[in-house]
C-alpha cells in the first residue's frame, strides 16, 4: 500500500476519528454473527418428502413407523427396507433422538426368518412399540402377514405379531403371531392415552377400523373398545384438550389417497363423520397416515402427523411426511409440507415461509 500523503484519508468519504466506532460496530456485527450461526444451527430443519439422512448419513430406515418416549429420549421403529439385506428376511430398524430431527441408528431389533412358516411372500409391516412398566418388558407389535394355503398373494391370513425386549433397542424374541380377538388384522396403529392405557388400533377388512386394549402383560389384545364402520387403514389416534382425534387412509395399497380424520369425546364413540385432512386432490400430499405423535412442552403443545411417502418399486427410497398439524376445537388440518422445525422442550413449532 502506498504511503498516505497528508490529508489523504484511509477511508475515502470517513473521517479518520470515526474508524474506532466503525471498528467496534464490525466487531459487534461479528460477534452477534458467530452468536447467531450456533442458534440457528441448534434449530434443525425436518424436510417432509426429502431424504432423512442419519448419523451415519443413511436414509432413515423407519417406513410404516411408530415413535415411543423413554426417559427423554423419542424411539423411531419401522420396517428397514434397505437394499442388499438377505431377501427372505423382515427387518425393524430403531433410531433414537432428543430433538426429533437428529437420528441415530441404534439396533435392527427385528431381523427375522419367516418365524411361522407362511413362505417367501410373507409380511412384516407397521411395528410398533409398547413399555409395559409393570413387567419392564418392552413389547413389539406388528402386522404379519402371508398368503393362505393354495395362494401365491401376501396378505391373507391378515394377524398380528408379538416381540419381546428387556431393552428399548434390543434385540427382540418373536413370540407368536394370532388375528386380535378373533378380528382380521392388517395395518396397525398404536395410540396410547394421556393415562399411560396402551391402545391397539387395527384394519379388520370385512368390518372396518378397530381400537382395543392390550392384555395386563401388553402381550394379547384385551377387549375391543370401539369398531368404527369404515373402511380406514393406516390409523392413529391423538387425545388432545379432552376430545380423541382418529385419522385414516382408504385402502389404496401404496398409492395415496384423501386421508380423513373424526373426533369423539369418547374413544368408544360416538365418532363424528370423517372429513378431509387436506385439500383431497394433494391426496394427503402424496403421503399416508402412520402415526399422531403429541409433544406437550412448557409453551405449547404439537401434534405430528407422521405419514409415508411410499415408492413401492424402490422401497428404501420411500420418504416421510412429519408436518405440525393445525389441530384444536374438533378441527385438524395438514398444513402445506414446508420444512419446518420444533423445540421439543418448548413444543413450539415453526414451519419456514
Ligand atoms: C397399504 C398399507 C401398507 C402396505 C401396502 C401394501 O395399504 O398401508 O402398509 O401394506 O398397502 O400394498
Amino acid at each position: 500500500m502506498p504511503p498516505r500523503t497528508h490529508g489523504q484519508r484511509l477511508f475515502p468519504g470517513v473521517m479518520d476519528e470515526n474508524i474506532p466506532a466503525m471498528r467496534k460496530i464490525a466487531w459487534n456485527a461479528a460477534i452477534l454473527l458467530l452468536l447467531a450461526v450456533p442458534l440457528f444451527a441448534e434449530t434443525p430443519l425436518i424436510r417432509p418428502g426429502e431424504v432423512w439422512p442419519d448419523n451415519r448419513g443413511q436414509h432413515v430406515q423407519a417406513h410404516g413407523g411408530g415413535i415411543i418416549l423413554v426417559h427423554g429420549t423419542y424411539y423411531w421403529f419401522g420396517e428397514d427396507r434397505s437394499q442388499g439385506q438377505d431377501r427372505s428376511k423382515r427387518y425393524v430398524a430403531c433410531y433414537s433422538s432428543k430433538d426429533l430431527a437428529h437420528w441415530t441408528f441404534r439396533n435392527q431389533p427385528i431381523k427375522l426368518s419367516d418365524p411361522e412358516n407362511f413362505g417367501p411372500t410373507w409380511v412384516l409391516e407397521r411395528p410398533k412399540v409398547f413399555y409395559n412398566a409393570k413387567t419392564k418388558k418392552y413389547v413389539m407389535y406388528m402386522h404379519i402377514d402371508g398368503p393362505s394355503p393354495g395362494h401365491t398373494g401376501g396378505y391373507d391370513l391378515a394377524r398380528v405379531g408379538v416381540a419381546v425386549s428387556d431393552t428399548v433397542d434390543g434385540d427382540y424374541r418373536y413370540l407368536r403371531s394370532f388375528r386380535p380377538l378373533d378380528h382380521q388384522s392388517r395395518d396397525i396403529g398404536q395410540f396410547i392415552d394421556d393415562d399411560g392405557t396402551p391402545y391397539l388400533i387395527f384394519e379388520d377388512r370385512p368390518f372396518g377400523f378397530r381400537i382395543a386394549t392390550l392384555s395386563g402383560d401388553y402381550l394379547n389384545v384385551e377387549k375391543e373398545v370401539c369398531l368404527i364402520p369404515l373402511h380406514l387403514e393406516g390409523g392413529a389416534v391423538v387425545h388432545l384438550d379432552g376430545l380423541y382425534y382418529a385419522i385414516g387412509s382408504a385402502l389404496t395399497g401404496w398409492n395415496p389417497n384423501p386421508n380423513k380424520y373424526a373426533t369423539a369425546k369418547s374413544l368408544a364413540g360416538p365418532w363424528s363423520e370423517f372429513k378431509d385432512i387436506a385439500p383431497p386432490e394433494t391426496k394427503t400430499y402424496g403421503s399416508q397416515s402412520t402415526m399422531l405423535l403429541k409433544i406437550v412442552g412448557k409453551k405449547a403443545t404439537t401434534v405430528i402427523f407422521m405419514g409415508d411417502i411410499w415408492k413401492p418399486r424402490t422401497q428404501w427410497d420411500s420418504r416421510y411426511l412429519w408436518m405440525p398439524l393445525e389441530i384444536g376445537n374438533g378441527k385438524l388440518w395438514l398444513p402445506e409440507p414446508k420444512p419446518w422445525s420444533l423445540d421439543v422442550k418448548s413444543g413450539v413449532a415453526t414451519i419456514l415461509k
